[in-house]
Order: structure tokens, then C-alpha cells, then sequence
């Protein structure tokens, strides 16, 4: 009657109750195992790095009155524009559905080629699906004079991006 309750694994013979000791202590150790596996992997939280939203973009002098300025566009998704009065930049990614528009200069427009979306060089959408216009990063001077460039301040309402922190003033 004994041997009918053995269980053959390989060339051993175990008891079932060695059987159920190593599943349930295995059990155990699985469980336990697991929790501190998760403990620990709580103290290494996956961060996604994204590249720093702030960066220097030269210096005033380095645009000319009227440029619409791409030197920014393919390291950061901006173009610099300076008027009469300053400068301020716009970010390149489409208000529709987030395609990179392109500065077209013979027809002073930003055109969108994947909708048709058209943008004045003040950023105002003029024409196709994009239902706001271009976003304005904020931009200011450090002690240096240099331009500092924030993308993760963002503007684009008439009555605030021609003011600071998203219009930088500047004398002709
Ligand atoms: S993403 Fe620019 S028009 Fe659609």
C-alpha cells in the first residue's frame, strides 16, 4: 500500500510527502522571492531621460531683423525669429497632430506637409486643420547675453506670447 503512494521522478523514488514538502517550500521561496525582487527593484525606477528643455542659442547679434532662423531647427525644433522689436522662437511641431512643419521663406509661410497646415513667421495658423497657432518657447538673456531657449515653457495665446517670458525685447 506504501509503494502505491511513491511517486518516480527520474532514477529516485520520493515520497509524496517529500513530494509536497518540496512544492510547498518551493512555493514559498517563489513567493517570497518574488516580493523581494520587487522590493529591490523599487529602489531602480525606470526614468526616461529626455534631453534638457533649456538650451543657449547663441547670441542677439546672431539674427538679423526679419531672419526666420532654422540654425536651431534639426539640434532642437525650433526656429529663431527676430523682428523690429526682439526675438522669440516657435516650435516646430505642427498644432494638428505634431508633424515638423517647414519654413518655406519665398512664401513667408510655415507649411505643414502632412495636412496642409499653413503658419504665418509669428507662429498664427492661417489655413488647413491646425486648430491653434505654433507654440512660443519662453526665451530670455542669462548674465552673458546669451539667448536661453526654455521648451518647457510654452505659449501660444495672442495677448501672451509677444510678452516675456516668450518675447524677448530687444532695441534694434
Ligand atoms: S500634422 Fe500638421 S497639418 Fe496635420
Amino acid at each position: 500500500m506504501a509503494r502505491a503512494t511513491e511517486a518516480f521522478v527520474g532514477e529516485e523514488n520520493i515520497t509524496r510527502r517529500r513530494l509536497l514538502n518540496f512544492v510547498g517550500w518551493g512555493s514559498f521561496a517563489a513567493f517570497f522571492g518574488g516580493i523581494t525582487l520587487a522590493s529591490l527593484r523599487f529602489f531602480f525606477p525606470r526614468i526616461l531621460y529626455e534631453p534638457l528643455q533649456e538650451f543657449v542659442a547663441g547670441r542677439p547679434e546672431d539674427y538679423q531683423i526679419g531672419e526666420v532662423s532654422t540654425r536651431m531647427l534639426k539640434e532642437q525644433r525650433v526656429w529663431v525669429v527676430r523682428n523690429e522689436r526682439g526675438i522669440f522662437t516657435l516650435v516646430a511641431i505642427c498644432t494638428h497632430l505634431g508633424c515638423t512643419p517647414i519654413w518655406h521663406p519665398a512664401e513667408d509661410r510655415i507649411k505643414c506637409p502632412c495636412h496642409g497646415s499653413n503658419f504665418l513667421r509669428d507662429g498664427q495658423n492661417v489655413a488647413g486643420p491646425a486648430p491653434v497657432p505654433l507654440y512660443r518657447a519662453a526665451i530670455s538673456l542669462d548674465f552673458a547675453g546669451n539667448i536661453v531657449v526654455d521648451k518647457g515653457r510654452k505659449e501660444n495665446l495672442l495677448e501672451k506670447r509677444d510678452q516675456p517670458p516668450f518675447f524677448l525685447p530687444l532695441q534694434a
